[in-house]
């Protein structure tokens, strides 16, 4: 049973409450300002009003009637709280016993059940840059996507490309002025990019330009194999490009099938708006109107421009409504930032619909836009127009040096690697510290970027967190070396010292910042999670030997407590897709 269940029931008994009201009790548990005052705190201020009696009398009372047992070592009153003590031994060994159990999935819950979560995250456009909003959302997104798999939702990963809309007529255009085929095999992506751009340019200057790139978006809208041929080399090219640096990061999709692919589905969807009078003329255009059912006066949700086109909006429609019949998801998630008005237009456009047409009108609710804030001060070589491509070689090479300049000052710390170990062990801190840093901050704060800071080995760093662990892995590989190797995962101290309880009730809080992280679609919870981790094991670490050859009771128990570490944050570091690193 979870320790807090079980202070929750003694309680309970206490209090002379049904057992029925554990969970009640359990709510409203805190912990003691500081871990030598109890490690659970009970207040009994709701009780006051019940019983008519001051605070400070009842938890004296209760105080008096918690019986000791195997795993609360006593209660006392402190003013208006009842204070529990646990018994450190006991509860470490249900601590360290619930990792050793299935480490891989220590901090996992089935929370979900097996319920689907749509994931749209990451969503490049094809022929327009990626750019820092993209990065981050690849980042977030996938944090995302691992956290609610670790909590048992079945999540599917949508790269909902953006591979469709008038960008591609100027592309066209610009294709057959100035197209070069070798120029467009050898870097597509910036290719394409600088095409469009190149025509964008030209059309500000004169107005037929645009005319004519209307013109061949149109002609792709209606099948025109010749430009749909091109369209489709674009697309493949710039995929094959995006791939590359999913594969570094280690993150893949279910499905890359973006705009374009849900394009055919659009006019039967508008059709529906149409037949369920949810859709108005307006202008020439054809609208949803939202303030209402928003409750704020905003911009109705434009479902087909005064020109015919179809829009991102009415695609988005048609893809939400597909998702919905496809995966009848309980939740459907766009890691998307500064769209907020594009989805807000967007659900309550859906929850009209579903509502005029009779039909599950609840999914529309389960739509989620999750934002983020903005990057400040990110450069790279090439100025800041940042392909990810360029940050990931940039934050390697930094952590090549880093890792250079403090070896070189202290050389015991590290260890000499080979020419392969270094260029992993830089991949992975230049990694490291760029995922991290998204994730550092609660997601909807902006923040400031700086190369040095998110670098560092101390702090609360991506790399600080590598070496945390490198370190605890390191303590294995020199136990080994002693004839230590060879510890019960489960073995304690008799008596804990407070560094190595307040690293017990460390790893004891990692199942709850998984929760919370799902909960709020915050994976900052973890990351907040991990850096408390580290630093109450470096607080146990500097103070306490672990390997006394001396001693091999207190080394085991030790050594027990520093493995149960080095699983929580590996598991913690993986959810973040941070490689944990065994040396550095
Ligand atoms: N491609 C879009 C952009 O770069 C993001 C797409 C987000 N997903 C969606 N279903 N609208 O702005």
């Amino acid at each position: 049973m979870p320790i807090t269940s079980h202070v929750a029931q003694a309680l309970c008994a206490a209090l002379e409450y049904a057992p029925e009201r554990a969970g009640e009790v359990a709510q409203a548990l805190t912990a003691p300002p500081s871990p030598a005052l109890g490690d659970f705190a009970f207040p009994c201020f709701a009780l006051a009003k019940q019983l008519r009696m001051a605070p400070p009398k009842i938890a004296a009372e209760c105080a008096a009637r918690v019986r000791p047992d195997a795993l609360i070592a006593r209660a006392v009153a402190a003013g208006p709280y009842v204070n529990i003590f646990l018994e450190r031994a006991e509860a470490t060994r249900r601590v360290l016993g619930a990792i050793a159990a299935d480490p891989l999935r220590w901090g996992s819950r089935n929370e979900g059940g097996g319920q689907v979560v749509v994931l749209d995250f990451s969503a490049p456009n094809i022929a327009k840059p990626f750019h820092f909003g993209h990065l981050r959302s690849t980042n977030i997104g996938a944090d995302l996507a691992r956290i609610f798999s670790f909590m048992g939702y079945r999540v599917v990963r949508k790269n909902y490309l953006g591979d469709w809309g008038t960008q591609f007529g100027f592309v066209i255009y610009a294709w057959q002025k100035w197209g070069d085929t070798a120029e467009l095999q050898a870097r597509a992506i910036d290719y394409l990019v600088e095409l469009y751009v190149r025509a964008y340019r030209e059309s500000e200057a004169d107005p037929a330009v645009r005319e004519q790139a209307r013109h061949l978006f149109l002609r792709l809208e209606q099948g025109d194999p010749q430009i749909a041929a091109l369209w489709q080399q674009f697309r493949e090219l710039s995929l094959a490009g995006f791939m590359q640096t999913y594969e570094r990061l280690g993150i893949a999709f279910d499905s890359y099938e973006g705009e374009a692919a849900v394009n055919h589905l659009v006019d039967t969807v508008i059709g529906r708006f149409v037949k369920a009078g949810v859709a108005e003329e307006s202008q020439g255009a054809l609208v949803v109107q939202v303030s209402a059912v928003l409750g704020r006066e905003i911009a109705p949700l434009m479902l087909r421009k005064s020109d015919g086109a179809s829009t991102y909006a009415a695609r988005d429609c048609a893809e939400a409504i597909d998702r919905w019949e496809r995966y009848g998801f309980s939740a459907n998630i766009y890691v998307v930032s500064r769209q907020e008005d594009h989805f807000a237009q967007l659900f309550a456009a859906l929850t009209r619909l579903a509502a005029a047409e009779q039909w599950d009108s609840h999914w529309p609710a389960t739509c989620e836009n999750v934002s983020f804030g903005y990057v400040r001060g990110m450069s790279t070589r090439k100025g800041e127009a940042v392909w990810l491509e360029d940050v990931l070689d940039e934050a390697r090479d930094r952590a090549r040096r880093v890792r250079e300049e403090k070896s070189a000052a202290n050389p015991r710390a590290f260890p000499v690697l080979s020419e392969a170990e270094l260029a992993y062990v830089s991949e992975s801190v230049g990694q490291a510290a760029l995922l991290y840093f998204d994730v550092s901050s609660r997601r909807l704060s902006d923040v400031s970027f700086d190369w040095d800071t998110v670098l560092q080995f101390e702090g609360n760093t991506g790399p600080y967190l590598q070496y945390s662990h490198a370190r605890m892995c390191g303590i294995f590989r020199r136990a080994a070396a002693e004839g230590l190797g060879d510890f019960d995962v489960r073995a304690v101290v008799a008596c804990l010292a407070d560094e190595e309880w307040a690293l017990v009730l460390a790893l004891r809080a990692f199942p709850a910042a998984v929760a919370a992280a799902c909960a709020g679609r915050e994976p900052h919870e973890v990351a907040r999670y991990l850096y408390e981790l580290a630093s109450a094991f470096n607080a146990f670490y500097n103070k306490h030997t672990v390997i006394d050859r001396a001693d091999p009771a207190t080394s085991h128990a030790r050594l027990a407590l520093v493995r149960a570490a080095q699983v929580t944050l590996g598991n913690g570091l993986k959810l973040l897709g941070i490689r944990p690193l065994e040396t550095m």
